[in-house]
């Protein structure tokens, strides 16, 4: 039986409230957390409000550890694709925590494999990580472990599908100019850590929820593997909630 919470928001701008709402609460109760976090559309309204509140509530990072999910092979951090330049556009410039606290796998790395490795090693160094923040794709993968990644898979470098390929070409001038290769946190990588939230919004969602929620326990559907979980909830909308509640769940 699946472990997942499901809270249903109105609409995005509900999402990113609730969402914020738990980060900061975190952020209040312990200034040192380890937070995950991760790129793409659905998280930004959640970075703008965290952003807000630090500078209208004096919520701060000073202490705050950061790692994210995933980052595209061959991208430099300054490249405006790449989810480093994001991370920062988005949310680290505009607070106040320590840039060698914030923790982006390296797309340029010479040594992948000593990337990833070291990506577990500093994860372990500092305790775990105590929430990560996550979006799903289309398809149902979390962070870029496509269908197929297996359940304990650690931080790796992947093949992207083509599904993602062609959904995440709406970045991107040319989709010719989409990277083919990521390095990702491992499922086990975002098992392991304490709390997870995984955050969902609108229409082309709601297969993927409902399938990770509902579905099988199966790496087809690699969000489906949150179901044994501890302590997981979906903060998801109204559309993205469609495919739930149309049986009545
Ligand atoms: C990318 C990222 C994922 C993200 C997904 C959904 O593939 N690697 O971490 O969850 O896109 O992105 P969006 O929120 O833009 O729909």
């Amino acid at each position: 039986m699946s472990g997942i919470k499901v809270t249903v928001c109105r609409d995005s701008e509900e999402v990113a409230k609730a969402a914020s709402g738990i980060i900061a609460r975190l952020i209040r109760e312990n200034p040192g957390a380890v937070l995950g976090l991760a790129t793409g559309s659905t998280p930004e309204p959640t970075y703008a409000e965290l952003v807000r509140m630090h500078q209208e509530e004096g919520l701060s990072f000073a202490g705050v550890t950061t790692f994210n999910l995933d980052e595209y092979l061959g991208l430099p951090g300054d490249h405006p694709q790449s989810y480093r330049y994001f991370m920062q556009k988005k949310l680290f410039d505009h607070i106040d925590i320590c840039p060698w606290n914030t923790h982006v796998p390296n797309g340029m790395a010479r040594n992948i494999d000593l990337e990833c490795q070291s990506f577990e090693l500093k994860i372990s160094s500092v305790g775990g990580v105590d929430l990560w923040l996550l979006g799903i794709g289309a398809n149902g993968h979390i962070a870029f472990n496509e269908p197929g990644s297996a359940i304990n898979s650690p931080t790796r470098v992947v093949d992207l599908s083509s599904n993602t390929i062609e959904s995440n070409s709406r970045f991107f001038r040319d989709p010719s100019e989409v990277p083919r290769r990521a390095l990702t946190a491992g499922i086990e990588t975002i098992r392991s850590t304490r709390r997870v939230l995984l955050l969902a919004t609108g229409p082309s969602k709601a297969a993927a929820v409902a399938e990770a929620v509902k579905g099988r326990y199966s790496c087809r559907c690699p969000a489906s593997l949150l179901q044994k979980h501890p302590k997981c909830t979906f903060i998801i909308d109204q559309e993205a909630a469609a495919e739930l509640q149309s049986t009545g769940r």
